[in-house]
Parts: structure tokens; sequence; C-alpha cells
């Protein structure tokens, strides 16, 4: 999501700071700014908008120096604003930060209880207070101070900390959010992401998680949070500038496949409560008996998410629930008002008929709530109440780690309306939630298996057509990875709730169709082996997404691609993902544009 520079050397930090932001803008942001140290103190300059607008005001209030650090910012805690911008100045300390501190409110009151003023509403400015008060105490190693700090902070970040006494130093620590450190000479570098410093050196240390990494002009030097040294090798980076971009990948979308158990992760962090067996939604409070009915109204993928939403939400919380089409519902003159609850998910927060629907629904009486990925974007803002999905910038067109963040968004909110309207007792609360905490590493494990699906992609790749199959919650991801594998590798593809291919799409099965069938464990199982079974027998060719030690799959099927178990409500988070990863491959097969699939563009804001 947001990027960080850092600089201390012999040379003037500003250009270096904003030229290395520059190469990260690809990942989206919404504010910018740098603080640079000069004659005894460090000047902070930021704004919101582009670094267009940060050149701007640096003309007119230049930070000369050679040290210094700078950030681009995408909006999670607190709306894009100046004085949300980063670098956070609290005292002597400035702070920059990627990532989310959990438990940003009880050190908000902490802090505030001893005096401290906020500035913005971010939870980095708390991070700032926090080394500053260490700094007050007599702190005067930064480290030392920066150590004793990240012991009151939960979460996943990556900071980067300059002390205006101690110009000579940068101090930075990682839990969770990538962070490099690039070695020059007589200079080095701190950035999130190679591609920002790779142009003044291909020497790069990869900072490990619960590390610290303190850094001068000639001397790196890296220790665990309890302040135990550690050693690493630099390693020479040979990928092209381009190539880093995409994190060593061949494109944004495999990248954004692999980033998946880091974005539900990021998703996740500071909503669930396993003592309480309970979500938060960013103080989105629901009370069921206040509306009788929920709408979900989207497009595309994130029109699949919301039957997703729709499985999960009425089994956990009994609440009926309706899904359609944006582009469809605004123009029917719907039957909606109050007592009625209208969400509205869109990744973009951007899409015209999904705006045009919430414009509808509020006409109309209802109250709506956003689910959306961008901060501030349209959507959320016309909405009476907003969460997000955190999956960070999407680049690619076709979209995946949006929907698997959306699955993760859909599961809170049924937690959250199953524990309200009573009907999902603690127990079984815990459970889902202890599940949803598993699922990252699950996912994890999925994606690094991309081979299989390589070696299946090339057999089947020169399809004409393919079905997808899947009953219950799979059939909306039946229709996803129909989806997927229609826009990127323009092979025509059908998604179908398995019960009804007797009705009709059978006709089509022979020895040249490739079904995917959606079959782990869960209660439809033997339904949908029943269909695997009629297609088998028309010699349809079967790719089967089962659970792992389902050893009554393995004479049935073609191909077996054996998933993690999961609670039911969350299977489709992980069945999505073999999916998403055989479009891709069949993709890359054809040769198409991955990335900008012809005719398609990522945010649809016309009709
Ligand atoms: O930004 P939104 O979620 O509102 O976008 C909706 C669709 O345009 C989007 O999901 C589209 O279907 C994607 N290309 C799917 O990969």
């Amino acid at each position: 999501m947001c990027g960080i520079v850092g600089y201390v050397g012999a040379r003037q930090a500003t250009l270096i700071l904003v030229n290395g932001l520059r190469k990260l803008e690809y990942r989206g942001y919404d504010s910018a700014g740098v603080a640079v140290w000069n004659d005894g103190q460090s000047r902070v300059v930021r704004c919101r908008g582009k670094l267009a607008a940060l050149e701007e005001k640096l003309i007119k209030e230049p930070a000369p120096g050679s040290t210094g650090i700078g950030h681009t910012r995408w909006a999670t805690h607190g709306r894009p604003s100046d004085e949300n911008a980063h670098p956070h100045k609290v005292g002597s300390i400035s702070v920059i930060h990627n990532g989310i501190i959990e438990n940003h409110l009880a050190l908000r009151q902490e802090l505030a209880a001893g005096g401290s003023k906020f500035t913005s509403e971010t939870d980095t400015e708390l991070f700032a207070h926090l080394v500053e008060r260490e700094v007050r105490k007599g702190t005067t190693d930064l480290t030392a101070a920066v150590r004793a700090a990240l012991a009151k902070v939960h979460g996943a970040y990556a900071f980067v900390v300059m002390n205006d006494k101690d110009p000579s130093t940068l101090v930075a620590a990682k839990n969770a959010s990538p962070m490099v450190v690039g070695l020059g000479d007589g200079e080095n570098f701190i950035a999130s992401d190679v591609t920002a410093i790779l142009s003044e050196t291909r020497k790069i240390i990869f900072v490990e998680e619960g590390e610290i990494v303190t850094v001068t002009r000639d001397k790196v030097t890296l220790s665990d949070f309890d302040g135990k040294p550690r050693t690493r090798e630099p390693k020479t980076i040979t990928w092209s500038a381009t190539q880093a971009e995409k994190a060593g990948f061949k494109h944004y979308m495999l990248k954004e496949i692999h980033e998946q158990p880091r974005s539900v992760a990021d998703t996740l962090v500071g909503r669930v409560d396993l003592e309480k067996d309970d979500v938060y939604l960013d103080g989105v409070e629901l009370d069921p008996k206040k509306f009788k009915r929920i709408i979900f109204i989207a497009c595309g993928t994130s029109y699949h998410a919301s039957l997703v939403g729709e499985f999960i939400i009425e089994a956990l919380s009994r609440i009926p629930v309706e899904v359609d089409l944006a582009s469809e519902w605004r123009y029917r003159d719907p039957i909606v008002g109050p007592g009625d609850l209208v969400v509205a998910v869109s990744q973009s927060g951007e899409t015209a008929d999904t705006m045009a629907a919430v414009r509808e629904a509020k006409a109309k009486g209802a109250q709506v709530l956003a689910i959306s990925n961008v901060l501030e974007s349209s959507i959320p803002r016309l909405a009476d109440m907003a969460f997000y999905t955190h999956a960070g910038p999407e680049i690619g067109v076709a979209s995946t780690k949006a929907f698997t963040t959306q699955l993760i968004a859909m599961a809170l909110l049924g937690v959250h309306l199953g524990r309200r309207s009573g009907h999902l007792k603690a127990p079984q609360a815990r459970e889902l939630l202890h599940e949803l905490m598993l699922l990252p590493q699950k996912m994890k494990d999925i994606v690094d298996s991309g081979a299989q699906l390589q070696a299946i992609a090339r057999r089947y790749g020169h399809a004409k057509g393919f079905l997808f199959l899947g009953r219950g919650a799979q059939y909306p991801i039946a229709l996803e990875g129909a989806l997927k594998l229609k826009e990127i590798s323009y092979i025509h593809a059908e998604g179908y709730a398995a019960g009804e291919m007797k009705h009709g799409p059978i006709a089509l099965i022979d020895e040249n169709l490739p079904v995917v069938v959606l079959v782990p464990r869960g209660p439809v199982y033997d339904k949908v082996v029943s269909n695997l079974a009629e297609v088998r027998a028309r010699q349809g060719k079967v790719v089967a997404i089962a659970t792992r030690g389902d050893v009554d799959i393995g004479g049935i099927a073609d191909e077996i691609v054996m998933l993690p178990d999961t609670a039911v409500e969350l299977q489709p988070i992980l069945t999505v993902l073999p999916l998403q990863l055989l479009s891709y491959y069949v993709a890359d097969f054809k040769g198409t544009d991955i990335d900008q699939p012809r005719n398609l563009a990522k945010s649809v804001t016309v009709e």
C-alpha cells in the first residue's frame, strides 16, 4: 500500500527520496511527504495528493539536507489529508510507517492520559509519541528508544524513525510489512520495496520479521526486538526495474495472487476479538432488529463476493439476504426502503452502476453500508457507513486479492450480525474466528504450490471452452472461476450451479470439455460427487478441487487439486485460489496481455 524511502549519506536527500517514492507510485497513494534534517532540526513537508503536489510545495518550502525520510500514504486510519500525511513529527522524532497499529485505540487513550496532544487521526502519530516519550525519559540511543516503543505496539508494520538530536542515524523496524536496506558507498538507503532504490544500489539486505535495523552512512546493524544482534549478507539484485515493481513475478496478477495471505491477514488485523467471540467493523455497529432484510448490490467479481456473502450471512445470522447486479437493480424501480440494509460492494469504490444503485437506495430511505478497498472513494463517501478491506492497491485488471479480502469482509459481517441476532452462539463464533485466523497460512500453502496448476493449464489450455461447477457457497466460486478465465485468456467459460447441469449445460459435455468441479468436504459433497460422475460418464475431463485427505475422489477425476480443510463458510476463500492460478497459467500459456486484458478497464466509471 504505502511507500517508504530513507536516506543517510552526503548527497541532497530530498531528490533521492522523491525519486524513490516515484518508483513506488504504481502501488497507489493519496498523500506524500518528506522530513529532512538540516542545521539542528528536521523540516517536514507533506501534503494530500500526488508527488507533483509535494514537489510544488518543496519549491516554496525547500528541505535541504543529507539525512531524510519520505513516504507515500494510502489511507487506512484517518482520511487522506495534509495532517494525516506522513512523516509525523513529535518533539525531535519524525516517523514514517506502513501497516496498521492494531492496539491504536488503547494507545491513544494511554498517551492522552499522559498529556500527549495529537495533530492527526493516524495510528502512526502514536508511535512518534511513544518514541519521543522514551527520548524525553533520557534514552539517548535511538535504537533503544525505538525498541522500547515497539514493546507497546501490536500489529503489522514497517517504521522508519529519525531523531533531530542524532541526524547521522535512521532506525527502522519491521513486523509483517516489507522493508529492505540498500548499501551504497558512504551512503545507505532504506525502502519498503527494492524498486525504490534500485537506481541507487543493487546491494540489498532484506530485513526480516521482528528486526530492528540501525543505519548510518557507513554502517548497517541488525538486531531483534530483544536487542540480540543478527547478521545477514547483502544480496545482489539482478532484476530489471520493471521486474522489481512486480517483486520478481512475471505479472502483477501473479504477484497479487501471492499477496493474498498478507492482504487477508491485514483485513483481519484489529477486527477479531477472540476473548469476546466477536468482531469489530471499524466502528460500524449494525442492529439486526432495525432491518428486516439485507440487499447486496455490486458488479463483476464484487457481485460474486456478495453471493458468497448471502450464503455466509444467512447461515450465521438467519437474516434474509438478496443479491443483485447493480446495473440491473438500479433500473428495476427496486422495492426498497426504510427497514432495509443495502450493502454496496466495490473494490474501487468508483463503479458507476454501483454508485447509481446506492443513490437509488438512499433516495428510497434504505440505510447503506459500503464495503470498499479504497478509503474515501466515492461509494463509501456516499454511503451512510463504510467498512474497508485492506487488500492494498490492486493493479491487475483481473481482481484477485480484492476478492478474497471481500470474502473476509463477508465472514466478519456474518459473525457481527450472527452475534447480534443471537443466532450465532459464542462457541461456534469462537471456532469460526479461530479458523479465520488460520486462513493466511493455508492460503500460502496453496499459492506456493502453483506448479500443479501450471501443469494442468498446459494440459487443458488449448480447450475452446471450460465449465465450472459448484453448489452452495461454491456456486459463486464457479462463476468467479469462469469470469477470471474469460477475462484474461479470452476462452469462453461458464460457471454453473452443479445441480442445474442436467437442465441444459450437460449437452456441452464431451471429451474436449474440461470441467472444473468444486467439491470440498461439506453438506453437499455427495451431491456434487454425483454431478461429477455425470460429467465423467460423458467423457468430460474433470479437474476436481477437493479437500486434502479425500480418498474417494481419486478414482473419479482426471486431475485433483487437494486443499487444506476449513469451515464450510470459509471454504470459498481457499477454493478460489487454484482457479485464479489456473486462469493465470492458461492465459500465460496463450500469451495474452494478462494485466491489461483487451477491452477491459480496472475501474468502470461509465455505465
Ligand atoms: O471496483 P468494483 O469492485 O466495483 O468493480 C466491479 C467490476 O468491474 C470488477 O470486479 C470486474 O469484474 C473485474 N475485472 C473482475 O476481475
